[in-house]
């Protein structure tokens, strides 16, 4: 997370990374505030990657709240960006500051223009990208410090993992205000330098089911999500156990059986959600063949709301892996033309920083 101001014009300019979960996060406890019905645990992906950047900006002569995302105006009057600016107006009251720049802001409306640098809404975390970054510049621009994880949260339940670098947990918490569901850190970014991340992006196009209206139907009509939420909590440990030991066989099996998880109960919703094409269980083939023969598990596949995939894996073994997701996957040249994706896009690969 990076940002900077101008005292001048009140302007607040910050980026912040995607993560993907592999402990995932799907289904709520309460649709308002945004609590979830089990922990997840997410790898924050490099900074000058997948990246949201966002300007703040406040001044006496603006009339109303107004909001930008990529270059179009969107209504600012949805509940959840509604939630992310009155919880930090009322940070920042209760914090006044004494600092008559800061203070002057509280008073004033708020300009907000975001982009991404990557496909909006096709299951590449750009909500949590998004709002981390807003309520980063938020924060920023009207003097709140501390804990604004849980800000983020009331955004996109997945944005506050966003927040840290490195590998990290979202606390379920158990108030019932949500003020301890908020994301720690396990580990940062330095921990694990040999870990790696591919995005094969095989569709850029919008996801068909958002993932709040997906997770919402899951935890009405799914009889596997009860088993599920069950199992997270010992995954969770696991998986922080193999993270902290840098054991990456057991990381990246957690890792696989997670996102098959989640897709499972997304077929056992009613009426059932896909999300992975053809091309993604290619993927999952070709993941798998390459351990097999490798004698080890050397890479680990993940699915989020949408086809894409994000592949784990060492640094060592990034060329063999590249060279035969390239082999099977030649890149397509233009994504937007071809409603059915043979090929993949494959992006530069990842490395991991804050
Ligand atoms: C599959 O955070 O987008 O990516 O809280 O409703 O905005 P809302 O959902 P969102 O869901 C992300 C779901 C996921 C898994 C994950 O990131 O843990």
């Amino acid at each position: 997370m990076s940002g900077k101001s101008n005292p001048n014009v009140r302007c607040v300019t910050c980026t912040a990374p995607v993560n993907i979960a592999v402990i995932k996060y799907w289904g709520k406890t309460d649709e308002t505030r945004i609590l979830p019905t089990n922990p997840s645990l997410s790898v924050t992906l490099g900074q000058d990657e997948l990246r949201a950047k966002t300007s703040v900006a406040a001044s006496s002569s603006f009339t109303e709240d107004r909001l930008w995302l990529n270059g179009i105006e969107q209504s600012i009057s949805s509940p959840r960006i509604q939630n992310v600016l009155k919880e930090i107006r009322r940070r920042a009251h209760k914090r006044k500051s004494g600092d008559s720049k800061n203070d002057v802001v509280l008073t004033q409306h708020v300009h907000i223009v975001s982009e991404n640098n990557f496909p909006t809404a096709a299951g590449l975390a750009s909500s949590a990208a998004g709002y981390a970054c807003l309520v980063f510049a938020l924060g920023k621009l009207f003097g709140v410090h501390g804990e604004i994880s849980d800000i983020a949260r009331q955004g996109s339940g997945s944005a506050c993992r966003s927040l840290y670098g490195g590998y990290v947990l979202w606390k379920m918490g158990s108030k019932e205000d949500g003020s301890d569901s908020h994301a720690v850190q396990v580990q940062p970014e330095t921990h694990w330098p040999q870990m790696r991340s591919l995005i094969l992006v095989v569709s850029d196009q919008k996801k068909h089911v958002g993932s709040t209206e997906g997770m919402q139907t899951t935890v009405q009509t799914s009889d596997l999500m009860e088993k599920r939420i069950k199992l997270v909590d010992k995954r969770t440990a696991e998986i922080t156990k193999a993270i902290n030991e840098r054991d990456f066989p057991t990381f990246a099996k957690i890792t696989m059986q997670e996102s098959n998880q989640l897709h499972a109960v997304c077929l056992d919703t009613y009426p059932p959600i896909f999300y992975m094409t053809d091309t993604s269980r290619l993927i999952v083939r070709l993941v798998h063949a390459i351990n097999d023969i490798s004698g080890k598990v050397k890479v680990a596949y993940t699915f989020d709301a949408g086809p894409n995939a994000c592949l784990y894996l060492l640094e060592e073994d990034v060329p063999r892996v590249l060279s035969l997701v390239r082999h099977f996957f030649p890149p397509s040249k233009d994504m937007k033309d071809s409603s059915f994706v043979t090929g993949l896009k494959l992006d530069e690969i990842k490395p991991l920083s804050g």
